[in-house]
């Protein structure tokens, strides 16, 4: 069997990992979830779920992936066994779910870039580009289009290994999307609207806050820290003995937290500046954004990169996604890795068309939501963002907590005694604090709360 990748160096697993935690959670959705939940004082509750409830079950996944060096199953069966091994098949099983739709909007990522490339936000004007997204929405072909170059794309780099496609395409990704971050950044600062976004993000204002809020701050801190589904135990497995845990964890959930941060001080300034809603939804960032984009000084400009910025975080948090499930056949089923790579890819490609057809096509859509409730895209995205990944976190959590033998667990965390107080902390919050913040997330979801 061949060896087992490992990252060339802390480094290259940090931007890796923050790769993965990176993405349309931060840039479309959490914006959008803060303008809906009125700005401030959710604003402060997600950072505290990020602190007390993401930061050490991220710690716990980077740890059970390096003390077993397995992806999800393997590090379940390894540490434990028993019930327990349930959790990392949950994984699996969410690599699959999520890749197929998170690609989806990847895909109108990458059309929306080329809208952009092609100077037609520019030309069509505020009012033109309305429609666009319902007529991409409503195109079957564009869907199918866009979201099978994603996937080939996500394929091609999970195709390179753990050192030569995911942490290459980390060290080339991230600082890139860092510098087109500030270059948004800076263009926010000398908008009219900057004080107001930042009042909006940063005031604090109770009266906005509801406990669905809370809960739904609760719920993404899973996922856009990429836990509860392996991702991170996966990566973890790839990090050799003598770095540091603690610390990686906290710089991965830092970066995400700052990168979150600045997408919402990149989009409100100019939401304000352009008189729109910061409450629009999810339509935030392809409706209201592309109106102010189209008139905008150096509009076209502008559009290309924020909308390229969203494609790479998109597609280094998609790699993350069919890594989990790519090591599992490798780990679990003895399959090369190309062979893993493309199988896995090409699956989760075509569990992804009902995804992209939800809005072209009855049976997925408008059908499938007369009978479930939502369409087929929706339902995929609640499923996996309301059950599967808090309820592997909660395993994760439990498993680590109570489960994991304490000597391996010690000395995981820390390579001296410097750390002994932070141990007890981690733990405690593992033992209680996360396990009853998911259970709320639950009791809320099935409407006792
Ligand atoms: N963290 C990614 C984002 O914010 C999504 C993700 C979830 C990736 C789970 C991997 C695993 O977009």
């Amino acid at each position: 069997m061949a060896e087992r990748g490992h990252w060339g160096s802390k480094l290259g697993f940090v931007l890796a990992a923050a790769g993965s935690a990176v993405g349309l959670g931060n840039i479309w959705k959490f914006p959008y979830i803060t303008g809906e939940n009125g700005g401030g004082a959710f604003v402060l509750v997600y950072l505290a779920c990020i602190a007390l409830v993401g930061l050490p079950v991220m710690i716990a996944e980077i740890l059970l992936g390096r003390a077993s060096q397995k992806s999800p199953v393997g590090a379940f069966r390894a540490l434990g066994g028993g019930f327990w091994v349930v959790f990392g098949g949950l994984g699996v099983l969410g690599g699959f779910v999520i890749l197929s739709y998170y690609s989806v909007v990847a895909g109108w990522a990458m059309h929306y870039t080329y809208l952009a490339i092609s100077g037609r936000i520019v030309d069509l004007g505020p009012d033109g580009v309305v429609p666009l997204f319902g007529e991409l929405f409503a195109s079957n072909g564009l869907n199918l289009f866009w979201h099978t170059v994603f996937m080939a794309l996500t394929i091609g780099v999970v195709w390179g290994g753990v050192n030569k496609g995911i942490e290459r395409w980390a060290r080339i990704l991230m600082p890139v999307l860092g510098g087109l971050m500030l270059i948004l950044l800076v263009n926010g600062l000398t908008l009219g609207g900057f004080g107001q976004a930042l009042d909006f993000v940063f005031g604090f204002r109770t009266e906005n806050l509801t406990a669905a809020g809370v809960l739904e701050a609760l719920g993404h801190a899973f996922f856009t820290l990429s836990l509860g589904m392996g991702a991170m135990l996966t990566y973890g497995s790839y990090l050799s003995r003598d770095d540091d845990i603690v610390s990686s964890g906290i710089t991965i959930s830092v970066l995400d937290t700052a990168i979150a941060l600045t997408a919402c001080m990149v989009l409100f300034p100019i939401i304000f500046t352009y008189g729109m809603q910061p409450g629009e939804g999810p339509g935030l960032v392809f409706v209201s954004i592309p109106i102010a984009l189209a008139q905008m000084p150096a509009g076209t400009f502008f559009a290309i990169v924020f909308f390229a910025l969203l494609v790479f975080a998109a597609l280094t948090s998609a790699i993350s996604l069919l890594e989990v499930v790519t090591s599992y056949l490798i780990d679990e089923k003895g399959w090369l890795r190309h062979k893993a790579t493309v199988w896995a890819g090409v699956i989760i490609a075509l569990i992804g068309v009902p995804s992209a057809l939800s809005g072209g096509t009855a049976l997925f859509g408008d059908g499938f939501a007369a009978v479930f409730g939502r369409n087929w895209f929706d339902t995929f995205d609640y499923l996996a963002t309301n059950w599967m990944l808090p309820l592997g976190g909660l395993g994760i959590a439990l498993f680590t907590a109570w489960k994991v033998d304490d000597a391996i667990r010690r000395g995981e965390f820390q390579h001296g005694a410097r750390l002994a107080l932070f141990y007890r902390g981690w733990l405690l919050l593992l033992k209680f604090v996360v396990p009853v913040g998911i259970v709320l997330v639950f009791l809320h979801a099935i409407g006792v709360i």
